[in-house]
Order: C-alpha cells, then structure tokens, then sequence
C-alpha cells in the first residue's frame, strides 16, 4: 500500500503540513509506504482552455510539473490531502491542479477510481470554512476517489494543529481508514461528499456537489436528509462517463457549426487596444 499526502499551502510545516505528516507517519506505523508532496514545491501553471485533452484526446501541451503530479497520484493507493481555507474557499493551487486534471476524468481505464481518500481543511475563524469542505471534496470525487474521511480543523498560527490532540488523533484515525477503507468518517450531511451544503430546489433539497435529491426530515429531534438517489449521483464512473460522451465531447464538433458567426460578431470587439496598451492576442477558436 502507497500513501501519498498533497499539502496544498505554502506554509512550510504549516498546518494542512503537519496534517499530512501525521496521517503519513500513522499509515508509515502500520506498515504503509509513504510520500508527501508540496504543491508549491511543483510548477502548476492555469489551463488555458484549449480543450486539446478532451477534444483531440492528446497530451496537455503546457510544460510544467503537472503530468509528474499525476504520476504521483497514479502509482499511490491511496491519498491525504489537507489544503487551508483562504476567503472562505479552499486555496487556489489544490484548483489549478484540479483544472489541468481533466484527462484524469474521462480516459479509460479512469486510473483512480475508488481509490480511497482523506481530506483535511484547516481554517483560522469559527464559521469562516465558507465552501472549502465542498471544493475539496470536489477535487477528490471529480477525480474518482472514495472519500473515507473529511474533517475541518481550526488552527490559525502556522503549527498551531499541534496544540490540538483531538485534531492530531483525528488524523491518525484518518490514517486507519485510508489503510482499511472504512468510509464511516464522513459527519455532514451527504453520504457521498461528506458535507452539509444543500441548495433547496422546489419542495426538495439537494447536495449541490453530488447532485442528489432528498426531503428534510426530523429523526428523533434532529434535522436530517433522506436521499432519494443515493446510488445515481454525479460522481459514479457511469455518470462521468455518460456526461463527457453525451454533454462535452459532442459539445465541440456543436461548436464549430457556430463559430463563423460568432467570428462574425467578434469584428466588432476586436478593434482598438487593451487598457493597458497590449496589441490583442489571437483567439482560441
Ligand atoms: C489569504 C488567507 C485567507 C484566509 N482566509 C480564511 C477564511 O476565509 N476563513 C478562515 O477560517 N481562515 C482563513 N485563513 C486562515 C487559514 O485558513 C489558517 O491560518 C490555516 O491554518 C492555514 O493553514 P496552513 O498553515 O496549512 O497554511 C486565511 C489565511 C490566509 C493566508
């Protein structure tokens, strides 16, 4: 069994840092492989939407570190990740990874499928964690990781996690789960993501990163969700599968029926200059 941590903050020995390591150390105790990586550490640069992955199923042109990343990923097991909360989501680099991973999403055989994950998301202000839980448990699924465990830790200082023994426990035991595959780490509300985020639509409530429906219910004094579709949500193999066949590999050849007249109307916007005095660029089309 490989383990591999991906700390997503800059801050050496900083608290997603410590997070990781400890995750590593317990799985390394029993028996486990280990390696950690820092995002930072890598070169990750933005997609520039060129759509050549999807499209022409070719390799990223882009040269950066992000195709070693992903061979990182594939040849682990399993994955810890632990990315700080910045303005109320998760910090940027854990998605600019996750932009230049779609390849990872739709190849086959999807190499990372059910492969088991943790993700931890240390945040400095009560009630401040904002969407952070959800975008990283967006960057796993999307992926095709099971989540087996997922906590919020709040820790403001870099190294301030160490004070905190439930949280330094709470990682060990994410090291067991990872190991065993026990997905009974999970608190929120979502049986899938692990969170509590729900959009209500109509008369129903649904969990707006799985897309799965339920009604509220009230369980013994407690609020709670009973889910209709469980088994159907987005993330299943069959569901991303059937969403890159039917709603964006066609959506390509759909675009270049139309892309004389939007060259068309683009006259009109290509004239002059830049604010800032730059000559226009040429367009992706
Ligand atoms: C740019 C920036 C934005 C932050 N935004 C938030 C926030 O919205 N909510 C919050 O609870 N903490 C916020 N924090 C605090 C961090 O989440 C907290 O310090 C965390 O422990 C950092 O983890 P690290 O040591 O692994 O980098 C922010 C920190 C930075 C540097």
């Amino acid at each position: 069994m490989k383990v591999l941590g991906i700390v997503a903050s800059c801050r050496r020995f900083g608290n997603s840092e410590l997070a990781v390591r400890e995750v590593l150390l317990e799985a390394e105790d029993k028996g486990a492989e280990t390696e950690m990586i820092r995002l930072t550490d890598y070169s990750i640069k933005p997609c520039t939407g060129c759509m050549r992955c999807v499209f022409k199923k070719v390799e990223c042109p882009i040269d950066d570190d992000v195709k070693l990343i992903h061979q990182k990923m594939v040849e682990a097991n399993a994955l810890v990740v632990a990315v700080p909360t910045y303005i109320l989501q998760v910090a940027g680099i854990l998605k600019m990874l996750l932009d230049r991973s779609m390849n990872l999403m739709f190849n086959e055989p999807r190499l990372l499928v059910d492969r088991p994950a943790v993700l931890i998301v240390p945040y400095g202000v009560e009630h401040w964690q904002g969407v952070s839980m959800a975008e990283g448990s967006i960057f796993l699924l999307s992926l095709g990781y099971r989540i087996v465990d997922s906590f919020c830790v709040k820790c403001q200082g870099p190294g301030e996690i160490l004070l905190d023994d439930r949280a330094m426990a709470r990682c060990r035991e994410a090291a067991e789960r990872l190991l065993l595959g026990d997905e009974r780490g999970k608190e929120g509300i979502c049986p899938v993501c692990g969170n509590s985020l729900l959009e209500v639509v109509d008369l129903r409530v649904r969990c707006p990163v799985c897309n799965i429906y339920g009604h509220i219910v009230i369980e013994d004094g407690r609020l709670g969700v009973r889910f209709s579709n469980v088994e159907n949500h987005r993330w299943t193999p069959a569901n991303m599968k059937r969403h890159f066949e039917e709603e964006v590999f066609p959506s390509g050849a759909r675009y270049l029926e139309v892309r004389p007249l939007i060259k068309k109307r683009l006259a009109r916007y290509r004239k002059g200059k830049l604010e800032h005095g730059k000559e226009e660029g040429k367009d992706q089309g």
